[in-house]
């Protein structure tokens, strides 16, 4: 039992719903997928959220959300990828959370993200160039966001939460 909340950040494709998920059935941690909440409360999916009331709506939705979330703990939040972008968010995430970042390769990245299209800011240039490029506009934010930084290549989900609770 954590009296704090675990902020899981990272690239899409970086894990952190799998995580959230083993850390759920592995620690009781009760898990909060924002994504999957902003998708329920709109009634419509992440793509159609951008094309029809754009990406400042979506953004403003994760901040809202965030600071409700703050009023729990022993949860794990699986944030989107974009969240720590806002300084704000971090602000926000630092309440009662502690900042966990996945990080991988974009080689790995690619490979496991191929197959999904409800990703609309890489949907458009899904290659390694697309993703490295958007990676390292994020890397300063994401890595000064963090209070533990995880690699995940060639790591099982077992041995990242294993790492994660020891190190936390
Ligand atoms: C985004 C990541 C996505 C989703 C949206 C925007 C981003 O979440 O919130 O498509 O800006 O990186 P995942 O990181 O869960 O894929």
């Amino acid at each position: 039992m954590f009296d704090y909340n675990v902020v899981l950040i990272g690239f899409m494709g970086a894990g952190k719903s799998t995580i959230a998920e083993l850390l759920r059935t592995g620690w009781g941690m009760e898990r909060i997928e924002m994504d999957a909440l902003i998708e329920e409360r709109e009634g419509m999916r992440i793509s159609k959220i951008f094309e029809t009331k754009g990406e400042p709506y979506f953004r403003d939705l994760e901040t809202e959300l965030l600071i409700e979330l703050q009023a729990r703990s022993n949860a794990v939040i699986s944030c989107g990828g974009g969240v720590p972008m806002r300084e704000r968010n971090v602000a926000e995430m630092k309440k009662n959370g502690r900042v966990v970042l996945l990080t991988a390769h974009p080689e790995t990245i690619l490979e496991r993200v191929k197959d999904n299209h409800d990703r609309p800011l890489i949907e458009n240039n899904k290659t390694v160039e697309g993703i490295s490029a958007l990676m390292e506009a994020r890397r300063e934010r994401y890595m000064a966001a963090a209070d533990l930084v995880i690699e995940t290549d060639r790591k099982t989900g077992e041995e990242i939460c294993r790492e994660l609770v020891e190190k936390l």
